[in-house]
């Protein structure tokens, strides 16, 4: 088989790619290791900046968000009983994010590239790439016992954090950042009306919480946990009796809880490798990069990575132009450093670090209470959650 681009991974990341390709005319194919329902029903981020909005409406999957979608100009900050409301809004000139879940947003990428033929083969095993430095790669795989080989121009490595395209890169050719937190995140899916009209974010004594939504009836919670939480540990109970204890008063008290529908625990990361292209492999999305969730960034990183990955491809195919190309993993990379500092700082103020010697737990006060005070402090937080222009 021979397409233009190879891409590996059916996340948010290939799709979007393959559905931007297709509108400029570029044939590409998606090799994607899960089944399509089993990605299609993964429970992910769900906050959406204005300019990943935009893209999702130039790439024909806007429709279902803009009807169903929530669009959100502020956000509350809390700490213990105290809560702030961070303006959106008004600091970034009318700039506002959307309340869209990743499984709605996945569900209709797959529809729409099914709609318009694109191939997007599931259940792909052993893929393998190959010839990365030379002209003309290809990916090996099987599926369905048959072996495949795909010939292409470039791959896009749209495989995740645990996916091959990173680990196919030679060693000594790729650098790596981490810091690894020591919690996770709790968090439960239930059918209950949201706690409040706007996201609380929630930093506590006992532990930071998040109330998220999905919907006017669909409502997401977080519980900052101990790194290796198994959630059976967690019946429903004892989740909203913690929840409640962290929240501000108000906020507890209004609380309405019920059955969880998903219950999971997700580890906290920070992790970049660069740079994101090696020869004719372009890594994007969380096979590059993966931010902790504080800041909402992890699903919007891959949204910007994926601008200047179809604009470059485009570009090149179009006219030859190889300067999108060559720039692709700076440009990439810058913004994703500047994501990485403020989804690090989120962290940083709002959970408790139990090591931290009491010096640094009065810094983290003394944060919340700047933040408070200062008009500036709250416009460049609303600047980067709307998100850092492209
Ligand atoms: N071969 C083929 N596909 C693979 C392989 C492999 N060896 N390894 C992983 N995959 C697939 C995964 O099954 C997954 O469907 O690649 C896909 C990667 O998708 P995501 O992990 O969703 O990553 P990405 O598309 O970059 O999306 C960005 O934003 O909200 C955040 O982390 C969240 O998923 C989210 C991300
Ligand atoms: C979510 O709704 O899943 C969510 C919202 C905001 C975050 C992280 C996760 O910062």
């Amino acid at each position: 088989m021979r397409t233009q681009v190879a891409i590996i991974g059916a996340g948010p990341s290939g799709l979007l790619l393959s559905q931007l390709l297709d509108l400029a005319g570029i044939d590409s194919v998606v090799l994607e290791r899960q089944s399509r329902a089993h990605v299609e029903g993964r429970i992910r981020a769900g906050v959406l900046e204005d300019q990943f909005q935009a893209l999702l409406r130039r790439a024909g999957v806007g429709a279902r968000m803009d009807a169903e979608g929530q669009i959100h100009d502020g956000i509350a900050i809390a700490r213990g009983d105290r809560s702030l409301r961070i303006d959106l809004a008004g600091p970034t000139g009318g700039r506002r994010v959307c309340i869209w879940g990743q499984t709605e947003l996945t569900r209709d990428l797959f529809a729409v590239r099914e709609a318009r033929g694109g191939a997007v083969l599931d259940e792909a095993a052993d893929v393998a790439l190959h010839g990365i430095g030379e002209e003309r790669p290809w990916v090996t795989f099987r599926r369905g016992g048959v072996e495949g080989r795909i010939d292409c121009d470039f791959i896009a490595g749209c495989d995740g954090f645990h996916g091959v395209s990173r680990r196919s890169i030679a060693s000594g050719r790729l650098e790596t950042w981490e810091r690894v937190y020591p919690f996770g995140w709790l968090g439960v899916l239930s059918e209950t009306p949201p706690v409040s009209p706007e996201l609380i974010y929630a930093g506590h004594a006992r532990g930071f919480a998040l109330c998220s939504m999905r919907s006017a009836g669909l409502s997401r919670y977080y519980l900052q946990v101990p790194g290796g939480t198994d959630p059976g540990d967690w019946p429903d109970a004892r989740f909203w009796d913690e929840l409640r204890a962290r929240l501000p008063e108000a906020a507890a008290a209004a609380l309405v809880t019920g059955p969880s529908i998903e219950k999971s625990v997700a580890p906290l990361r920070s992790f970049v490798a660069g740079p994101m292209r090696h020869g004719r492999l372009f890594l994007a999305g969380d096979a590059a990069h993966i931010v902790p969730p504080t800041g909402a960034k992890g699903l919007n990183l891959a949204g910007s990575d994926i601008h200047y990955l179809s604009a470059a491809l485009i570009a090149w195919y179009g006219t030859g132009d190889t300067e999108g190309l060559e720039g692709y993993s700076e440009r990439a990379m810058a913004r994703v450093w500047k994501a990485q500092r403020f989804s690090w700082w989120m962290t940083r103020l709002l959970h408790r670090f139990s090591e931290d010697p009491p010096f640094d737990r009065r810094l983290q006060a003394a944060e919340f209470d700047f933040l408070a005070g200062s008009q500036a402090a709250q416009a460049a937080l609303a600047e980067n959650y709307v998100g850092l222009p492209y």
